[in-house]
């Protein structure tokens, strides 16, 4: 091969086929301490008692997750539908104090904390009445159900001294964690783009759940749930799907963009909402009486990067990811599992395109001359090629459970959450300036000042 049509790149690309035949991908079994503090034994002055309050699928996920921590004990559940007040005793093993209106938990002088696990519209009414009771509280994502809900928890938070840990475990998930440490060394250059997505295609994943056999008015307070939401007579397909309807939930943004925001606010330390976002999508085929859409895509804008979410209940074949787009490098993360470095080949290389089209002398007058400033290297230096690597967290690590410790940790040293109120709010708002972008067919642009979002 004569060495005009071997660029520099070509030879390094031969070196590189060679090293990567020789070697296997370089795999990283991340170590879960980082995040994760280990079991210990508590002294009995360090007990903590809690409650929770709501107890479907995730509040009962939530507690068990708590009770697997040292030193912590369940007494009381609050639930509206007598079905999910047996079965937070059944997943507490124990036998608690039970009730449908939560004021009565508050009330108790021996609770330390309370889990929030409720749809989001109560989210904002319960972590303030908590916080106003004197309980931290653990607070399922997102925050919030409307924009102004946000700003009046970090108040309250601030005004009775309280904990509030927002329930989006990514944010302290080891795989995040490297990810962030990778972006934050530089390695990936300028980074200027990010997409995440999460899809899924089955009636579960589009929220289709089973109506329980025994759901009627009289097992479910329906009063109760509809709160500050529109009065509708009860209708059991609201109550346990309600993810399709914004009177009550925020749709695909609420449910899923927040975690995939989630991870992106950790890698990269925003410290704000989104300046603006454009969302697009539709409700194509869980046509069930829903208002929420069954795919939605949104382009936002941050300062210095364009990030795209991307959530689409039709089709699952790309699963979950986060790519992160810098000029020297790739971050490729698999759901909450691994993230894999790639590098960019960024060594100089000579102008091909527009020099093919110069008149034959002054064409190879600058081969030469590039040829002359840059020698090809020695074969010994082509092993030294940076090779993509795979960092991933350990087969038993518990990303929930290392949410949950980081929470109990600031319950017990008065040591703010990875998690607390201010970030909460962040991906949160993140989530309503989609579906206002979505609803109202317009940009959507997050006023500081006026602390809303605008047109
Ligand atoms: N972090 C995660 O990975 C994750 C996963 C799933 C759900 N979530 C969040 O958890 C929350 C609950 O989701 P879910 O799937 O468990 O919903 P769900 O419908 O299974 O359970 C919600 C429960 O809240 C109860 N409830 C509502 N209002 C109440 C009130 N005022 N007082 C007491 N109980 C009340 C309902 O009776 C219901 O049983 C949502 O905010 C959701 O976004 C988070």
């Amino acid at each position: 091969m004569a060495r005009d049509s071997m660029t520099r790149r070509d030879f390094m690309r031969v070196g590189a086929g060679a090293a990567a035949i020789g070697s296997a991908a370089k795999v990283t079994i991340l170590d879960s301490a980082r995040t994760m503090a280990s079991p210990r034994p508590v002294p009995p002055s360090d007990r903590l008692r809690f409650a929770s309050i709501g107890t479907g699928v995730r509040g009962c996920e939530d507690l068990a997750t708590a009770l697997r921590a040292p030193g912590v004990e369940m007494v009381a559940v609050s639930d509206l539908y007598d079905g999910r007040l047996i079965a937070a005793q059944e997943h507490a093993g124990k036998k608690l104090d039970t009730t449908k209106d939560y004021r009565r938990i508050l009330d108790r002088k021996d609770i330390d904390f309370v889990i929030v696990g409720t749809m989001d519209h109560w989210h904002a009414k319960i972590v303030e009445d908590a916080c106003a009771a004197g309980k931290d509280v653990y607070c399922e994502k997102p925050m919030t159900h409307k924009v102004p809900e946000g700003f009046s928890i970090i108040e309250a938070a601030e005004k009775y001294g309280r904990m509030i840990q927002v329930g989006s475990q990514r944010r302290s998930g080891v795989v995040f964690a490297k990810a962030r440490e990778i972006y934050e060394s530089g390695a990936l250059g300028q980074v200027t783009a990010i997409e995440a997505w999460m899809d899924r295609n089955d009636p579960s994943g589009a929220w289709v759940y089973p109506i329980p056999p025994d759901a009627n008015e009289k097992t479910i307070d329906w009063e109760r749930f509809l709160g500050d939401a529109p009065k509708i007579s009860f209708n059991a397909k609201r109550f346990f799907r309600w993810r399709g309807y914004s009177d009550y939930g925020e749709g695909l943004p609420g449910d899923l963009y927040v975690h995939l925001l989630t991870g992106i606010y950790t890698i990269t330390g925003f410290q704000a909402p989104p300046q603006k976002a454009v969302a697009g999508g539709g409700l194509y085929r869980w046509k069930d009486g829903r208002d929420e859409p069954d795919i939605i895509w949104t382009l936002y804008t941050f300062p210095g990067m364009t990030v795209s979410v991307r959530c689409n209940l039709n089709n699952a074949s790309q699963g979950g990811g986060t790519r992160v787009y810098g000029t020297k490098g790739t971050l490729d993360i698999r759901n909450e599992d691994s993230v894999t470095f790639i590098p960019e080949d960024t060594r100089p290389q000579p102008e091909r395109y527009s020099v093919d089209g110069w008149p034959k002398q002054l064409r190879e007058e600058y081969w030469a001359k590039w040829n002359q400033e840059h020698p090809a290297p020695p074969l010994s230096s082509l092993t030294a090629i940076e090779e993509s690597q795979t960092f991933r967290a350990p087969d038993n690590y518990d990303e929930d459970l290392a949410h949950m410790e980081n929470f109990l940790n600031a319950v017990r040293t008065r040591k703010p959450c990875d998690e607390g109120p201010v970030f909460g709010n962040w991906t949160a708002i993140a989530c309503h300036m989609a579906n206002y972008s979505y609803f109202n067919k317009a940009e959507a642009v997050w006023d500081e000042k006026a602390r809303s979002i605008r047109t």
